[in-house]
């Protein structure tokens, strides 16, 4: 497992009862990318995963007996929007709400570090896993592309704006 100083530690027991461990840290590791290299270039076939970005965005994995099997990217557009990126579990591991896991631990650190909305771009046969935990496509679901990959920017408000709140007492 990838040792940093900064590595903050938590477990949790999944649906089939496994203690997954989980750490966040600011700046892509080794783990995250191992998976992602799994995923995104061997499975999937894109040329590179790698953007500036990952230098310094936050990077969430899960280790199962220590083994690195799901990880997610975020970092902020603005202090309240948080775009959430290269979401990606093993194989092996899907279908078991890994990946929901993911998404709520990565929600719960964007919820600490001030966020209220979180923007991802799904690719379109994505679009059901992330409806399934709360996100909604946006922009009247205007396509984009990544490598030729079709995706759809989508969104999910983790905290609702003061502003928005029923006014009382009036
Ligand atoms: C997408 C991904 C992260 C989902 O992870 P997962 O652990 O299998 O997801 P969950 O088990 O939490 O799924 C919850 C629900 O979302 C839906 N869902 C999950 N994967 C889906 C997929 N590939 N397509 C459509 N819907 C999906 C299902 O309804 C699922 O419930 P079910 O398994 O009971 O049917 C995983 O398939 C993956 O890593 N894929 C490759 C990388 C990738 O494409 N990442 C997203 C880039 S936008």
């Amino acid at each position: 497992m990838n040792v940093n100083h900064h590595e903050q530690h938590f477990y949790f027991l999944d649906t089939m009862e496994r203690m997954i461990d989980f750490a966040f840290t600011h700046g892509t590791s080794q783990d995250a990318l191992e998976i992602r290299k799994l995923v995104f270039l061997e499975e999937q076939g894109f040329k590179t995963d790698w953007e500036a970005i990952d230098e310094t965005a936050w990077c969430l994995v899960l280790y199962w007996n220590q083994k690195p099997i799901a990880t997610a990217s975020f970092f902020p557009e603005d202090p309240e929007t948080f775009h959430l990126r290269r979401v990606a579990v093993l194989q092996a591991f899907r279908h078991q709400k890994v990946g929901s896991y993911l998404l709520r631990f990565a929600e719960t650190k964007i919820k600490d570090l001030g966020g209220r909305k979180v923007i991802c771009f799904a690719q379109l046969d994505k679009v059901d896993f992330y409806e399934k935990n709360g996100y909604q496509v946006t922009r009247d679901g205007e396509v984009t592309y990544e490598e030729n990959v079709p995706h759809l920017r989508m969104e999910k408000i983790i905290v609702k704006s003061r502003h928005s709140e029923p006014a009382k007492n009036r």
